[in-house]
C-alpha cells in the first residue's frame, strides 16, 4: 500500500486561520510531520490517535536537514494511508515545500497541496499594512533575508530591489536586517523609507515596530526583535497609522 501524502499551509500563527481544507485534511491524519513553526493552537487540533513528529528541533536542537525530512515522508507513505505534512504559512512560500512535493511526485507517491494564509501578506495586514494600496505600490516583492547580500553572483539583485517603487516584503530577515537594510541604502534606496517590523504576526503576541531605513536597525536592537518576523519596506506603511488601530 502506498498513501497519499497532503501538504498543508496552516497558515501564520493562530489556529482560526486555518483554512476549512486544512482542518478536514488534519481530522484524516494517521501520521503528522510539522515545523517549529506550528503554533500550539493548530497543534492542539492534531488528532490523537495521530503519529506526530516534530521536524523543527532533533534532540541535538538543530534542524532535521531537508534530505531527511524528504526521506521520511516517502518512508511514512510507505506506512500510513494518510500523511500530513503541515507547514507554517503557505507551503510553496519560502517553505520548500516545493522540493518535498517534487520528492514525492517523483517517487510515485500522490501529493496535494493545500494552500494555507502566508505570512508575507497575513503579518503586515494584521498590523494594518496592505501589501499594494492604490497610489502607494501596484506591486508586491517578497524575498528572503536569509541570504548574504554579498555573496556575489547567486545572493539577491539588490539594485535591482532598491529601484522597486513598490513593497518589499522580507521574511527570514532579522538575524540578517542590519546587511539587508545596508544593501538597500547603499544601492540608493532612500534612508527615510517607511519599514516595519511585525513579530509573531496574528498572534496573541504580535509586536510592530515602526521606522525607517535610516532609523529600523537601531529600533530593532533596542526593542530586541525577534524572529519569527517579516519586514515590510515601502509607502504602505505609512498606512498603519490610520489602519492599524485594533
Ligand atoms: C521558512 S519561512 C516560511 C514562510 C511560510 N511558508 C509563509 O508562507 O508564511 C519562515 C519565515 O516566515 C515568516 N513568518 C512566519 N510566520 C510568521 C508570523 N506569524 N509573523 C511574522 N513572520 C512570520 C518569518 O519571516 C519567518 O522567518
Amino acid at each position: 500500500m502506498t498513501g497519499k501524502v497532503y501538504l498543508v499551509g496552516a497558515g501564520p500563527g493562530s489556529a482560526d486561520l486555518l483554512t476549512v481544507r486544512a482542518m478536514n485534511v488534519l481530522k484524516e491524519a494517521d501520521a503528522i510531520l510539522y515545523d517549529a513553526l506550528v503554533g500550539e493552537e493548530v497543534k492542539a487540533l492534531f488528532p490523537p490517535g495521530a503519529e506526530l513528529i516534530d521536524v523543527g528541533k532533533r534532540a541535538d536542537n538543530h534542524a532535521y536537514p531537508q534530505a531527511e525530512i524528504n526521506r521520511m515522508l516517502v518512508d511514512l507513505a510507505h506506512q500510513y494511508r494518510t500523511v500530513v505534512r503541515v507547514k507554517g504559512g503557505d507551503p510553496y512560500v519560502f517553505g520548500r515545500g516545493g522540493e518535498e512535493a517534487e520528492t514525492l511526485a517523483r517517487r510515485g507517491i500522490t501529493v496535494e497541496v493545500v494552500p494555507g494564509i502566508s505570512s508575507a501578506i497575513a503579518a503586515p495586514a494584521s498590523a494594518g499594512i496592505p501589501v499594494t494600496f492604490r497610489g502607494y505600490a501596484s506591486s508586491v516583492t517578497i524575498i528572503t533575508g536569509h541570504e548574504d547580500p554579498t555573496k556575489g553572483a547567486t545572493a539577491l539583485d539588490f539594485r535591482a530591489l532598491a529601484s522597486l517603487q513598490g513593497t518589499l516584503v522580507i521574511l527570514m530577515g532579522i538575524k540578517r536586517l542590519e546587511d539587508n537594510v545596508r544593501a538597500l541604502l547603499d544601492n540608493g534606496k532612500a534612508p527615510d523609507t517607511p519599514v516595519a517590523i511585525v513579530e509573531s504576526g496574528t498572534t496573541r503576541d504580535e509586536r510592530v515596530t515602526v521606522g525607517t531605513l535610516g532609523t529600523i536597525v537601531g529600533l530593532a536592537k533596542q526593542r530586541g526583535v525577534e524572529a519569527p518576523a517579516v519586514i515590510v519596506v515601502g509607502d504602505v506603511v505609512r498606512l498603519r497609522e490610520v489602519l492599524g488601530r485594533k
